[in-house]
């Protein structure tokens, strides 16, 4: 198939581009570069021998858009462009809304007017809110977002409904993702935060490799089994076979389907710090802070339904995980730069 990856540079698009590639597909890249650079999309071509094409552009940019649907026939759009920061989204909403909402509308809109009608979207968990129920199945209700990032995923996922509802030629897999860690096993490719990292996980490789002096822990309070916040860590691996299983679920032209991509299991912050001394053989000194505005106990999904409809579940543990976070780190101390 040919796909049209929006946001494929960065992260997760980037380990989905891989797959796609060693899957067959063929792929085009639409990225602005605002959070990735092209070196991952290089790296991608030197793991799998093929290349994606890449356009340097914006969602924002309708002429753009409307360029690319012309010159390529797409089977299907996964969408990942977007910015995704939650502590900026407070201090910018505005930018966070245009780029997020506004990118997404203009996309919509191309690929509607050629008739490009199948849409993978990357969601979140944060559309949960707090989370009525644990573990949480795509039935829980969507919540209050504590943050305009949040928001944009709630709003854009209500659009796209609305719009699966209005014309059944749309189909629409959204995918709703738990916390990815990891990188690809090869080491080549992985998460590059820019400035001090918000997440988990790359704050603690930048304290192995000695980038920053220790990690702060954001509470000891919670209701949970050590007092640390529980998440579903999953492995960006296996997040990126979710896509490649998802595609299969758009060419059976099933309307909208909701799926969480999660491993099912809840980690508290203290049980990934073991995991990733034990994987590693490398002691990471923390201290308790307190609680960070915002974030919730406990968050780990039931991933039942992507398992039953998808035939797709999380292979990799958090061992895994932490193993191969360290390896992308300890391998690219400065990221692609
Ligand atoms: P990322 O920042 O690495 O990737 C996003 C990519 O989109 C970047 O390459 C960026 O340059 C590009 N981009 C941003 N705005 C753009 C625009 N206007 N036009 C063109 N390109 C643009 O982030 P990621 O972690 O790979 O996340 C991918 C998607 O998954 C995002 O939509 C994110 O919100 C969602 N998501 C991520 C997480 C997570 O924890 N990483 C969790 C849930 C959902
Ligand atoms: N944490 C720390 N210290 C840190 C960073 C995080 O103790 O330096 C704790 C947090 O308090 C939380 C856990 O580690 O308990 C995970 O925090 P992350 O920031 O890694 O992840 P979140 O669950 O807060 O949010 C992430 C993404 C969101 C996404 C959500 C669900 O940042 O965009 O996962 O998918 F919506």
């Amino acid at each position: 198939m040919n796909i049209f990856v929006t946001g494929g540079a960065g992260y997760i698009g980037s380990h989905t581009v891989l797959q796609l590639l060693k899957e067959g597909h063929d792929v085009v890249v639409l990225d602005n570069l605002s959070n990735s650079s092209e070196e991952s999309l290089d790296r991608v071509e030197e793991l799998t021998g093929k290349k994606a094409r890449l356009y340097v552009g914006d969602i924002l940019d309708k002429e753009c858009l409307d360029k690319i649907c012309s010159e390529n026939s797409f089977d299907c759009c996964i969408h990942f462009a977007g910015l995704k920061a939650v502590g900026e989204s407070v201090e910018k909403p505005w930018e966070y809304y245009n780029n997020n909402i506004t990118g997404t509308l203009n996309l919509l809109a191309a690929l509607r007017d050629h008739n490009m009608k199948n849409f993978i979207f990357s969601s979140s968990a944060t559309v949960y809110g707090d989370p009525e129920i644990i573990p949480i199945t795509e039935e829980c209700p969507k919540g209050t977002c504590t943050n305009p990032y949040g928001w944009t995923k709630s709003m854009i996922e209500q659009i796209l409904m609305d719009m699966a509802k209005a014309d059944s030629d749309w189909n629409i897999v959204i995918l709703r993702y738990f916390n990815p860690i990891g990188a690809d096993a090869s080491g080549r490719i992985g998460e590059d935060p820019k400035g001090i990292p918000n997440n988990l996980m790359p704050y603690v490789t930048q304290v192995a490799v000695g980038k920053l002096p220790k990690l702060g822990v954001f509470g000891n309070d919670y209701d949970t089994p050590d007092g640390t916040g529980v998440r579903d860590y999953i492995h960006v691996s296996d997040l990126a076979d979710g896509h490649i299983k998802a595609l299969k679920k758009i060419n059976e032209k099933a309307g909208l389907c909701i799926y969480n991509l999660g491993t099912g299991k809840g980690v508290s912050v203290l049980e990934l710090v073991k995991s990733f001394e034990k994987a590693n053989g490398i002691t990471i000194p923390y201290e308790i802070k307190p609680r960070r505005a915002g974030d919730i106990a406990t968050c780990y999904a039931d991933a039942s339904k992507a398992k039953r409809e998808l035939g797709w579940e999380a292979k990799y543990n958090i061992v895994d995980m932490c193993a191969d976070s360290w390896n992308w780190q300890k391998n690219n101390p400065e990221g692609y730069r």
